[in-house]
């Protein structure tokens, strides 16, 4: 059932006639408790008042798979007016973004230079990009961008997935590269990715102990208080240093559990998206927890 369920909303995160009419609805569904709003300015909001609580943050202004040069310009803009935005409110927040939606797909050249201007602004203000991980057929094309940038600036990671089989081999060729550690979000094929919950868990434990032990600044990203446990364990035993990992958990999920980690005095950041395309973010949150379907109901009709 769980599966069958996970199936169904990864099939409708994809579904580009949903995406644009959800774009018309307008926040509905419950995506407001998960997103901090269409603005910058109330994404800045919810982003500062997690740093009163002692929470670092992580913006990521919504959007993915383009199908124009000017949609993925506009994209590129909004991420250089997020940076502004972080700067102008002295927020303690760094820029995710994905690289579908700075047009990837119909031009790696212009995607690189996009990259190379986004980087260019962050240097100057001091803040770091993370390039969000997508699917299988966007893996290699993002480690060969990440490389390619990291020639000349250093403020830029990825991510890496531990349901991919290739997952500890990236890791390797990554040694030193800042990385957020996930478990894997989209459906992916058995031929590349581990199926099997138990697999893909031990699998994320071990990339998370390969990169700290290489002494690489490693995120964990995960609701999972089982890793979040092993991890502290091992940070502990291992003598690895607190400023070398944090935690990272998104936003309105297990709000109790984030707020608990930053008090213990793990550094932890809260991965706050914003923007009116929320809907396939969404559907992939609905896929990862069937729980969230009534949380998701309950948002829809509390409005
Ligand atoms: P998982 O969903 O496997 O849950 C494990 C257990 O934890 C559950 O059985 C339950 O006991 C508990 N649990 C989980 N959520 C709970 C909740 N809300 N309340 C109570 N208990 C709960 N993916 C990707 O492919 N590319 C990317 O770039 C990113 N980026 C990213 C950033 C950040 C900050 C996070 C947190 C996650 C991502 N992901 C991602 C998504 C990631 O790959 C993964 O799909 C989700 O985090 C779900 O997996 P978890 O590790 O959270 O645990």
């Amino acid at each position: 059932m769980q599966k069958t369920s996970r199936n169904f909303f990864l099939f409708l995160s994809q579904n580009k006639t949903l995406n644009k009419s959800a774009k018309r609805w307008g926040f509905n569904l419950g995506a407001a408790k998960v997103v901090a709003g269409e603005s910058i300015e109330s994404a800045m909001d919810t982003v500062l008042s997690l740093n009163r609580k002692g929470i670092l943050a992580a913006v990521d202004h919504l959007g993915e798979f383009v199908s124009s040069e000017q949609e993925a310009k506009e994209a590129a803009e909004h991420c250089l007016r997020t940076l502004e935005a972080v700067d102008r409110c002295g927020a303690d927040c760094y820029l995710s973004l994905k690289l579908t939606q700075l047009g990837i797909d119909i031009d790696r050249e212009l995607c690189f230079q996009f990259m190379k201007e986004i980087l260019e602004k962050a240097a100057s203000l001091q803040l770091f990009v993370r390039i969000d991980m997508e699917d299988y057929a966007h893996c290699q094309p993002t480690l060969d961008m990440l490389k390619r940038l990291r020639k000349e600036y250093d403020n830029v990671g990825t991510v890496i997935q531990a349901y991919l089989y290739r997952a500890s081999d990236d890791i390797d060729d990554l040694k030193g590269v800042p990385l957020r550690l996930v478990k894997g979000a989209y459906k992916e094929d058995d031929a590349v990715a581990w199926q099997d919950k138990k697999q893909i868990d031990a699998n994320f434990l071990n990339i998370i102990k390969q990169h700290l032990t290489s002494g690489s600044y490693t995120a964990i990203a995960t609701h999972d208080h089982r890793i979040i446990e092993e991890v502290k364990n091992f940070t502990a035993e291992a003598g690895i240093p607190a400023d070398q990992f944090e935690f990272q958990m998104l936003y309105g999920f297990r709000t109790d559990m984030q707020e608990a980690l930053a008090q213990e005095g793990y550094r932890f950041r809260t991965y706050v998206p914003f923007g009116n395309d929320w809907y396939s973010y969404f559907m992939r949150r609905l896929a990862e927890r069937p729980q969230n379907v009534s949380f998701a109901f309950k948002g829809m009709f509390s409005k």
